[in-house]
């Protein structure tokens, strides 16, 4: 269970500008997910303000608001650790060879995590890298390529 508390202490200047752009969207629960979707593209996760505020403007209880957050596992409902990388590990991206990519992205040095289906399925297998890319039909080597790149080599 992922505690609603979670706030975006840091968000400044991008929580008010999702707040000026929520509303260009009209006040209709058929909004919600672009609401959400637009708050992971000004905050990059769903801290506890952008909830709130999105339950305001479409005028939905905050419980069903949040619930729904939940049901999303593309929604983030925890501030992403920059730097990490998160290999998805839903049915499609395992199908597609996704424990190999973890074997490969674990013998480097970083952060690590995995997630749930992001429904980019069709690019299966996905990473989001530690720049925040996500990277679709993955391969060891090309995040070998990555990390060498990265170290300069
Ligand atoms: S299973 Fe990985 S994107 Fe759907």
């Amino acid at each position: 269970m992922i505690p609603f508390d979670a706030t975006a202490d840091d968000a400044g200047d991008r929580l008010a500008n999702f707040e000026k752009q929520l509303l260009t969207l009209p006040s209709r629960k058929s909004y919600l997910l672009p609401a959400f979707h637009m708050a992971q593209q000004y905050l990059d996760w769903l801290p506890r303000e952008s909830i709130l505020v999105i339950a305001s403007h479409l005028r939905i209880p905050l419980s069903e608001v949040y619930a729904t957050a939940t049901a999303y596992s593309e929604l983030r409902l925890e501030k992403p650790e920059y730097g990490a990388w998160y290999m998805c590990t839903g049915v499609a991206c395992e199908a597609a060879g996704a424990q190999r990519i973890i074997a490969a992205i674990e013998t480097v040095p970083g952060k690590f995590g995995r997630t749930d289906c992001q429904f980019l399925c069709s690019l299966a297998p996905i990473c989001t890298d530690h720049r925040g890319r996500i990277l679709g039909r993955l391969t060891e080597n090309r995040v070998r390529a990555i990390f060498l790149e990265d170290r300069g080599d």
